[in-house]
């Protein structure tokens, strides 16, 4: 079975077509390489000895996008990661934001609407639910006015999905809330590649490390948590992308209730900012500089997931530790920069 991978170069779209190839699917992968490089599909073949194929298209062309869906009427299913994803830049430049996050949805889900097999899997965040009233955070937790234009293009994305739906009832599609995924894959043939200074938490503290970056500020240590410090579900990127497969089967069996679901893609846990640092230093066997600067505005304090529709509805449950995932992390940046024991 043929499936379209978009953004199939990125961080999470990789290992997504990692974990299709390996479950038996087909993958196209389409991606214009603004966050990434097409040595990544190298990366995808020494793991699972297939070369996945590749379209360098930029998704904001219509036409070039209605020439692909022609050209591949056999599509089974489309996974679409392709974004934008700095948060910082969206306010600076919200236009580029609303066309690349937006314009992009619309001109897929036009081509999808009119095939056979019209299923749709979406990269939505936790983002959408703001400072959230109560933890964890359930599916039904009231969506709070977006904070940035990026995380106003999640929120528009998922209503522009669940308004096609309704109007197309042969369209099947899932939005994942994804909470904070890292780690990177166990071969470290592929991860993260963040493009300049890294705007997470993970790729901050591997990067200071391998000796990128002088030390890590921890933004704020005098929020009402237990060690003053904010609070996140992180998710190990394998585990993520499994969710995507899991996600995907269950629309190509027709097991969904819906023709539009919501599942929250989390562990269910809130680590703390100082709590990954001590995650990191116990895998790598090193001491990590950083120092409290002031908080920065913006920060929700704490964000974790309820997992509960997740795991008794999709039927999928995260599987790595923190410690698992920040190992995986660290093995990667010294792939990557060429550190030794
Ligand atoms: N990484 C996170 O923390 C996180 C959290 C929640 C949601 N998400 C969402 O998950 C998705 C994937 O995130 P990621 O971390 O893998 O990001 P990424 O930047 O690593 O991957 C996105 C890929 O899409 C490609 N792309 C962007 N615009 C394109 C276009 N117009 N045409 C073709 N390709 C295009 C980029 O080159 C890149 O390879 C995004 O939609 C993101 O918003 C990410």
């Amino acid at each position: 079975m043929k499936i379209l991978v978009t953004g199939g170069l990125g961080f999470i779209g990789s290992h997504t077509a990692v974990e299709l190839q390996q479950a038996g699917y087909e993958v196209v992968i389409i991606d214009n390489c603004s966050n990434s490089s097409e040595s990544v599909l190298d990366g995808i073949q020494r793991i699972t000895g297939i070369r996945p194929e590749f379209e360098l298209l930029d998704l904001r062309d219509k036409e070039a996008v209605d020439r692909f869906f022609k050209r591949h009427s056999d599509l089974k299913g489309v996974i679409h990661f392709a974004a934008s994803k700095a948060v910082g830049e969206s306010v600076e430049k919200p236009l580029l934001y609303y066309e690349n996050n937006l314009n992009t949805l619309n001109y897929i889900l036009s081509d999808l609407k009119g095939m056979e097999t019209a299923n749709f899997i979406f990269s939505s965040s936790c983002t959408v639910y703001g400072q959230a009233d109560v933890m964890p955070i359930t599916e039904d937790a009231p969506v709070k006015p977006a904070e940035s234009p990026y995380g106003n293009t999640k929120q528009i994305g998922e209503e522009i999905i669940r308004d096609t739906c309704r109007a197309h009832p042969q369209m099947k599609a899932i939005s994942l809330r994804y909470f904070n995924p890292i780690g990177a894959h166990s071969t470290s043939e592929i991860g993260e590649l963040p493009l300049g200074v890294p705007q997470n938490l993970v790729p901050y503290i591997t990067q200071t490390a391998a000796g990128l970056r002088e030390e890590l500020a921890v933004f704020g240590d005098d929020y009402p948590t237990p060690d003053g410090t904010c609070i996140r579900d992180y998710i190990h990127v394998v585990d993520l992308a499994k969710a995507h497969v899991i996600a995907l089967q269950r629309l190509l069996n027709g097991d969904n209730m819906e023709n539009y679901e919501v599942f929250n893609i989390g562990t269910g846990a809130g680590s703390s900012v100082l709590e990954v640092i001590r995650s990191f230093e116990r895998v790598s066997g090193m001491k990590l500089p950083f120092r409290i600067a002031q908080r920065r505005s913006g920060d929700v304090i704490e964000a974790y997931a309820d997992t509960t529709r997740a795991n008794d509805i999709l039927g999928w449950k995260s599987e790595s530790s923190l410690d698992d995932a920040m190992e995986s992390a660290w093995n990667w940046e010294r792939k990557i920069r060429g550190i030794s024991d």
